[in-house]
């Protein structure tokens, strides 16, 4: 049976390198000829993306449980394509995912178990990677303050949430969670997070998992 695709989550803060460490991963990828495919998410290119990104912008308010459900239905939207990049041999790597879902939501006050539930079943990935760094050191990187959920409070706040959600992540047995310490030079952090990556990347015998099942 040929491999399929490995799917390579990138997680972190505001401001913790993952736009930075998602491309070098690309290019690292690229360089060791396995395709691969970058998405993020919120992907703002869609009818609900560009709803979420007036959102983040403050151009419009939505009720919370609203922009959570759009936020989630924007994965729904691109699940489809995820899993046929996967089963074409395509490894995908995705700037943020469900976690950050649940992490920003519940922590503005909305029950963990209900952020949860619009996301059960999407695809899980093989890898999640939460780039780790303090709410103190992303906001003294700056460019910091110009969306929504860029207040250092906050963020201190959504990094409780991901702790707990990469506790239970490991203890599922549902796909792998590592925390990288991310407040290190760029170089030194690309190359811990292609140590965990290098060997999925080459391809993935088991069948795709869903989310929290
Ligand atoms: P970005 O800065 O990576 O484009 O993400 C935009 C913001 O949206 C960021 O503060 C995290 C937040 N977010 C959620 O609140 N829920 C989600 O499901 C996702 C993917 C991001
Ligand atoms: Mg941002």
């Amino acid at each position: 049976m040929s491999k399929r695709g490995a799917f390579i989550v990138i997680e972190g803060l505001d401001r913790s390198g993952k736009s930075t460490q998602t491309a070098l991963l690309l290019s690292r990828l690229e360089s060791a000829r396995i395709p691969a495919k970058l998405l993020k998410f919120p992907d703002r290119t869609t009818a609900i993306g560009k709803m979420i990104d007036s959102y983040l912008k403050s151009q419009s308010d939505l009720d919370d449980h609203a922009i959570h459900l759009l936020f989630s239905a924007n994965r729904w939207e691109l699940a489809s394509s995820i899993e046929h990049l996967l089963a074409a041999g395509t490894t995908v790597v995705c700037d943020r995912y469900a976690f950050s879902g649940i992490a920003f939501s519940a922590s503005k006050g909305l029950p963990y178990e209900w952020c949860r539930a619009p996301d059960v079943s999407l695809p899980a990935p093989d890898l999640a990677v939460f780039l780790d760094i303090t709410p103190e050191a992303a906001k003294a990187r700056g460019g910091y303050g110009e969306e929504r959920y860029e207040k250092e409070e906050m963020q201190r706040r959504v990094r409780e949430v991901f702790r707990r959600i990469g506790e239970e992540i490991k203890g599922s047995g549902l796909g792998a969670w590592v925390w990288v310490d991310a407040g290190r030079e760029k170089g030194v952090v690309a190359e811990e997070v292609w140590g965990h990556v290098e060997l999925l990347a080459r391809g993935v015998e088991g069948p795709l998992c869903r989310l929290w099942t």
